[in-house]
């Protein structure tokens, strides 16, 4: 894998404009901070070092992983560890949503991914397909919609056909929808959940920082945010400091049990 300044040689993505592409540096400050439980971390350390060891890995003739498929609820970093490995490993992320490249016109849609993979196959890149299943569907559930299976068939040619100089990195809140074909194609799976007391814990103190705050309302709202997401624990604890700003006070357990009642986060335990 380069580990050159890729940034610089970011071909530009002529006639896709349904690609973002983020240099290594700008994915560093969108993935400032990456909480992983401990075995999606080993997963994501190995696979950092493998890639560092590229030609013993060719001696020994064991292929490099390079497809990694991530699910899990939503706002638990999936996107986020796309960002964090694209700068870890000094690479372009390529950023696709596959539900904006559905298109009603026949083979469109096909045409689309070709299209995409062709461009992330001119340079070393993390190509990101983002909500992965709105294509990746089992086959048996579109047949009503023939595109689509069609699509699907494109999308398994191109995950065949996709160089080792590059990374696929695909996330899905529903794998069970995944055709068993894609889902085989992919070499390392990755599984997200929702933060435990440890995860919220260490998040809040992320969050909070030097923000002053009663240490009653600190360890309260830990047990009060149990099943929330990161991303909402963020939006909360936000509500929560500009209520605290507001009053020109102290962060106080008022201020998270307010906030929490405004932005009714979708919990799924409690
Ligand atoms: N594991 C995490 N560690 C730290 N922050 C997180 C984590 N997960 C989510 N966040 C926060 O929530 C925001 C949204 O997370 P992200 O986009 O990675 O979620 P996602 O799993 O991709 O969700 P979706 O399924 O909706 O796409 C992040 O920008 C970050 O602020
Ligand atoms: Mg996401």
């Amino acid at each position: 894998m380069s580990k050159s300044n890729a940034s610089q040689r970011i071909p530009r993505a002529k006639g896709i404009d349904m690609a973002a592409v983020y240099s290594p540096k700008e994915c560093g400050r969108k993935a400032r901070h990456l909480i992983l439980p401990e075995f999606n971390q080993r997963i994501v350390d190995e696979f950092i070092a493998i890639l560092g060891m590229r030609e013993e890995f060719e001696e020994h003739h064991v292929p490099i992983p390079n497809r990694v498929v991530m699910y899990g609820p939503p706002g638990t970093g999936k996107t986020l560890t796309a960002f964090y490995m694209a700068n870890i490993l000094e690479l372009p992320l390529v950023l696709v949503r596959l539900d904006a490249i559905i298109h009603s016109h026949l083979g469109e849609t096909g045409s689309n991914i070709r299209k995409i993979f062709d461009y992330a196959n001119t340079f070393p890149c993390v190509l990101f397909l983002d909500e992965f299943d709105a294509i990746a569907r089992t086959r048996d559930s579109n047949d009503e919609v023939k595109e689509m299976a069609r699509a699907v068939n494109t999308l398994l040619q191109c995950l065949d056909d996709f160089g080792d100089k590059s990374i696929i990195m695909a996330a899905t809140n529903l794998e069970k929808d995944l055709d068993p074909a894609i889902w085989r194609r992919f070499d390392t799976k990755m599984t997200y959940s929702l933060p435990d007391y440890k995860r919220r814990q260490h998040y809040m103190e992320l969050l909070l920082g030097d923000f002053q705050c009663d240490e009653a309302a600190w360890t309260e709202a830990c047990d009060q945010l149990e099943g929330c997401s990161f991303a909402d624990i963020e939006q909360i604890v936000l509500k929560a400091k500009r209520k605290a700003i507001i009053e020109r006070q102290p962060l106080q357990g008022k201020h998270i049990q307010d906030a929490c009642d405004e932005y009714k986060p979708d919990v799924a335990t409690t």
